[in-house]
């Protein structure tokens, strides 16, 4: 039996606290952020999809959970061959979303609540239907047009392989031949995701000027900042030249280009004249590398993506969330997150076999993608253990949505109803990630189970699956033992206990037990699967399965007010 241990351990992680002036304006250090995948979230006009009205009328329960602030995928003009990720028209909002006035009238109502929305900015690539591209399949070899991207001729007699090995995150090559203006066979353009999402030449004055103005055109609309997607990826390298197999250098990731980019963006963002604009990036690149991203002069944030990646062990939570506080240093925060629109939901994963084997460096998110059976119960219970650990910690939450209500990824789609490009570049050999953007359940009755709030909805954009009726908000909004209800008690909770500091103190505990104190309450999480005794003495703030007086149940995790 586990006999109560004395503090040992101590990791002063910031120098400063929240609360100094040195920190004042910095809204988002210790900040709780819901993401909005808005497609799958909720729909107003009835055509099965999400839109802005849909956001807006549910801004009341973002409100009541106590969030800070909205990420939202990207909404602009697009094609939705990547669901918004391939961006035809940088300045306009896509009409299946709703239009400029809707977005303003979100942006306001969720003001109003003091909830502030960052946008999604997509800028290693756009979509294929941009002008810009259109531009380019037009004009001729070595023409301005094409030098707005990767145009390059392939190898081979007739130029038929394509210019280098690289490939596409997606599966397949990450080079795509087009057919020139007078039918021949022609060159190849770059792009490291679907082909629908030609990569852009950082390297052209055209394309650095324009991201100026679509920042200030958003600045201007009054959003409070962005989420940079594939930060690590917008500069080349000036030379493609073919990835060697066991080299750490790749012409397309981390490149010393994409700092002058982040600068750049960030002395905009510094200057804005209402005030500072925030940023966070999404950098998947080695911990040494990340530490760049996150100078004083660029990022105020990066993902902290290692802890998302660990399965539900002790010890490797641990080392994730004590090498992202490192990294983050005295002067950041880290930006942490369980799930989001690109792995499984945490509620699954962590009902899967526990895999301590080393995420694949190539692919390091595939490890929170896993194919496997599934304890759903069980996995229930951990990601609310989960959440307990998740919003102690110092720094910014991001939940994705769902993440709330513990909904489950949906594995058993039909092929015919999928619709993530990885799925179909990979030949399903990657399930992709559908099976996370299924639409919320609202309510047990109504149409699509509530995520369309007009009778005669048009079925939602990817299939609810019977049983989550069973996770909607609704239910759970009345029932004080439901996910929802621990989730909101853990944000309160975060306000009340942990805002006033940004260091964490590590308690030791027996293995399989993760205990830390952050000022006067600790949070104390039991990862395995027996019951132990409570580690530390005082008294039960929250617990995230009812628990009797002195112990730490199997799988589950408390704040205790310490005597
Ligand atoms: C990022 C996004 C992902 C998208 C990809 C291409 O990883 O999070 O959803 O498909 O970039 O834009
Ligand atoms: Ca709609």
């Amino acid at each position: 039996m586990l006999t109560r241990r004395v503090l040992i351990d101590t990791l002063a992680v910031m120098a400063a606290s929240e609360t100094s002036s040195a920190h004042a304006g910095e809204w988002w250090r210790g900040a709780v952020v819901y993401q909005v995948y808005l497609r799958s979230f909720a729909d107003a006009n009835g055509d099965g999809i999400g839109d802005l009205q849909g956001l807006e009328s549910r801004l009341d329960y973002l409100a009541g959970l106590g969030v800070d602030a909205i990420w939202l995928n990207p909404c602009y003009a697009s094609p939705q061959r990547d669901h918004g990720y391939d961006i035809a028209d940088y300045f306009a909002i896509d009409p299946v979303y709703g239009t400029m006035a809707d977005f303003e009238r979100m942006v306001a109502s969720a003001g109003a609540r003091g909830i502030r929305i960052v946008m999604d900015l997509v800028a290693n690539h756009c979509s294929a239907d941009h002008a810009w591209f259109r531009d380019a399949l037009g004009a001729p070899r070595g023409s301005v047009e094409r030098a707005r991207f990767h145009f390059a001729d392939g190898r081979g007699v007739g130029g038929v392989e394509p210019p280098t090995n690289y490939d596409s995150v997606f599966g397949g090559p990450a080079w795509t031949r087009v057919v020139e203006p007078d039918g021949a066979d022609g060159q190849w353009y770059l792009h490291f995701f679907d082909p629908s999402q030609p990569d852009l030449n950082w390297a052209h004055a055209d394309v650095v000027e324009h991201f100026d103005d679509v920042l200030r055109f958003w600045f201007d609309k009054g959003i409070a900042g962005f989420r940079v997607d594939v930060a690590h990826g917008m500069a080349k390298a000036a030379e493609l030249v073919d990835v060697q197999a066991g080299s750490d250098f790749h012409p397309a990731w981390d490149q010393p280009g994409v700092h002058d980019i982040v600068r750049r963006w960030r002395a905009l963002g510094d200057a804005w004249p209402v005030g500072p604009r925030y940023w966070v990036g999404e950098v998947w690149v080695t911990d040494s590398a990340l530490a760049r991203y996150l100078a004083p002069d660029e990022f105020h944030q990066a993902f902290s993506f290692d802890l998302m990646l660990q399965p539900w062990h002790a010890e490797s939570l641990r080392r994730a969330v004590e090498r992202s506080l490192a990294l983050a240093g005295p002067y950041q925060a880290p930006a942490w997150a369980l799930s989001s629109h690109d792995v499984h939901r945490v509620a699954t994963r962590y009902g899967q076999e526990v895999d301590l084997g080393d995420p694949d460096p190539s692919d390091m998110i595939s490890a929170a993608r896993r194919r496997g059976p599934v304890d759903a119960e069980l996995g229930i219970r951990r990601s609310r253990a989960a959440a307990l650990l998740q919003f102690a910690l110092p720094g910014t939450i991001y939940l994705y949505q769902g993440e709330e209500l513990g909904l489950p990824e949906v594995l058993d789609l039909d092929p015919e109803v999928r619709q993530d490009p990885m799925w179909f570049r990979s030949d399903g050999e990657q399930f992709g990630r559908d099976g996370c953007r299924v639409p919320l359940p609202w309510s047990r009755e109504g149409a699509n189970l509530g995520f369309s709030t007009r009778a005669n909805a048009a079925p939602a954009w990817l299939p609810q699956p019977a049983d989550f009726a069973r996770y909607c908000a609704e239910d759970q909004f009345e029932d004080a033992e439901s996910v929802l209800a621990t989730y909101a008690a853990a944000i309160e909770a975060r306000k009340q206990h942990f805002a006033g500091s940004d260091s964490l103190c590590w308690i030791e505990t027996v293995p399989g037990v993760l205990a830390f104190r952050r000022g006067r309450v600790a949070c104390v999480v039991n990862t395995t699967n027996e019951d132990v005794e409570l580690p530390v003495t005082g008294t039960v703030v929250l617990s995230s399965v009812p628990a009797p007086s002195g112990q730490l149940p199997a799988n589950s995790a408390m704040y205790v007010e310490l005597e």
